[in-house]
């Protein structure tokens, strides 16, 4: 699959924080019981952005492990860099592609993340190739991304805006399948651990809040639905109409988020 991707520091934070205004679930609290990290632990955040999850780690094990974050992305990593630097937490934040080979040695590292990041490889063997060689024996990779249920809402209201289909998600249309296979076929083992966090909305703005930070043509996936600034304000006043419809018919929206943890070890 082709990807034309790029994430955009604005654009990210405003989806985690509409995630956390108003998702009555945590999913750092959620992954960090299902990992169990321990002390000490040499531990690689792949696609890491601006540093939540290293963040969430160190927090976790309250400072006690070697952690790393790479990610591709420049603005994302100074953005983790300046935060670790007021914080003093000692993390190491680095550039990484993960279409390329890593620049760690192979079995130094105990634990290795990639989180809403990875179904944005372009040769899926090759990237968790990568992870599963920078990983001790006994190591473990955990992934979290979009199951094919994922965000109904979203995807009914802008289907029904534009009448075109939603084009291929590199996410929802390969994460379950074609990155699940491959760790299966890679690793000893591997769990599939579901987490459900239904987003409610008593108004349009969040949602349409949520939407232009997924829409955003800095984004590059969406492509196909609109073309310049213009047509994506067009598509957004659609889409506006279509949701208030729903609002004024069901009370409120309701976008439930249907993430898959695949927890593997080596
Ligand atoms: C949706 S963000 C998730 C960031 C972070 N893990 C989080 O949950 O907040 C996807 C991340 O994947 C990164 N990414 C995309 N392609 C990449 C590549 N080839 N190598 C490393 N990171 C990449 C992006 O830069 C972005 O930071």
């Amino acid at each position: 699959m082709k990807i034309e991707y790029q994430e955009t520091t604005n654009d990210l934070a405003t989806r985690i924080d509409i995630h956390s205004k108003f998702g009555s679930r945590n999913i750092d609290s959620w992954m960090i019981d299902l990992i169990k990290l321990q002390p000490h632990m040499k531990i690689l955040d792949v696609g890491c952005g601006a540093g939540k999850q290293c963040f969430s780690y160190h927090t976790a094990l309250k400072g006690q492990a070697e952690i790393t974050g790479g990610d591709v992305n420049k603005e994302l990593l100074n953005q983790a860099k300046q935060q670790n630097e007021s914080r003093k937490t000692g993390m190491c934040f680095v550039e990484l592609d993960f279409n390329q080979k890593f620049n760690f040695p192979s079995g130094s590292f105990d634990f290795t993340s990639c989180c809403f990041a990875i179904y944005y490889a372009l040769d899926v063997p090759f990237t968790i190739g990568e992870m599963h060689r920078i990983l001790k024996p006994g190591g473990q990779l955990f992934t979290t991304g979009p199951m094919p249920e994922n965000k109904k809402l979203f995807y009914e209201i802008i289907k029904e805006a534009t009448g075109k289909p939603i084009p291929p998600m590199p996410g929802s249309s390969r994460y379950s399948t074609e990155f699940l296979s491959t760790i299966k076929s890679v690793f000893k083992s591997v769990e599939v651990h579901i987490f459900e966090n239904p987003l409610v909305f008593d108004t349009v703005d969040p949602f349409l809040s949520y939407t232009r930070a997924s829409l955003s043509e800095d984004r590059k996936l969406w492509g196909d639905l609109f073309s310049g600034k213009e047509g994506f304000e067009k598509v957004m006043s659609q889409i506006e109409q279509v949701a208030k419809k729903r609002l004024e018919k069901d009370g409120r929206l309701v976008m439930t988020k249907v993430v898959g943890g695949f927890l593997a070890s080596k």
